[in-house]
């Protein structure tokens, strides 16, 4: 008799975990997409489409893979946006790269950025609006930003700068 109680509480207890299982990967997928559940996510916002094109998913795939090496947040992209000639200058930054000084919160550093111009123009535009978005950013930005297409990063590429030049493009904020 007690062995048929033993065996099925090790039985209850398996159903348990596999429920348990399920429910940790449910939790953590999203339609397949792999959810991060630490305070530091980039929050979902209203900008999940620019004209019909979904681009959310992408940004935060080059963001993760090509920049959280080097940057952990970017808190500063919407005021370089917003400056005059910032919105091509932050397409050319990712396009050519970047060789001079950056003056960031008052304080001057040198600064050698490398160049994205190998990933194609829907990569650079969605990591692009992922900076511009995440981590609060978006409060920061006007109405209606007109956020990046594809379309912006290819007529870019014809400019074809050097990194210094690009530096020398930078709105002083
Ligand atoms: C090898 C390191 C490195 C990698 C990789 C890198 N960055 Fe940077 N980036 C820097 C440094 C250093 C700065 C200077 C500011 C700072 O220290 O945060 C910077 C600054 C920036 C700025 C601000 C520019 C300005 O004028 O103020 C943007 C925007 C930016 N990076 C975007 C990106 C994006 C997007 C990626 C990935 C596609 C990326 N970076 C990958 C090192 C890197």
């Amino acid at each position: 008799m007690r062995h048929i109680y033993a065996n099925r509480a090790a039985y209850l207890l398996a159903a348990l975990l596999v429920v348990a299982t399920a429910l940790f990967a449910w939790l953590r997928s999203e339609g397949g997409t792999l959810v991060a559940l630490d305070d530091d996510a980039p929050e979902v916002t209203e900008f999940d489409e620019v004209n019909g094109w979904a681009w959310r998913e992408t940004g935060e795939q080059v963001f993760v893979a090509d920049c959280q090496g080097c940057h952990v947040r970017l808190t500063h992209t919407p005021e370089l946006f917003t400056a005059e000639g910032g919105r091509s200058y932050l397409i050319e930054l990712v396009l050519f790269g970047f060789d001079g000084e950056m003056v960031i919160d008052g304080s001057a550093r040198q600064v050698d950025h490398p160049a994205f111009a190998g990933h194609d123009d829907e990569q650079l535009a969605a990591v692009l609006n992922h900076v511009l978005v995440s981590w609060n950013n978006a409060d920061e930005l006007p109405e209606d930003p007109d956020l990046y297409l594809p379309d912006y990063i290819d007529e870019a590429r014809d400019r074809e700068l050097g990194p210094e030049e690009v530096a020398e493009r930078r709105p002083s904020l």
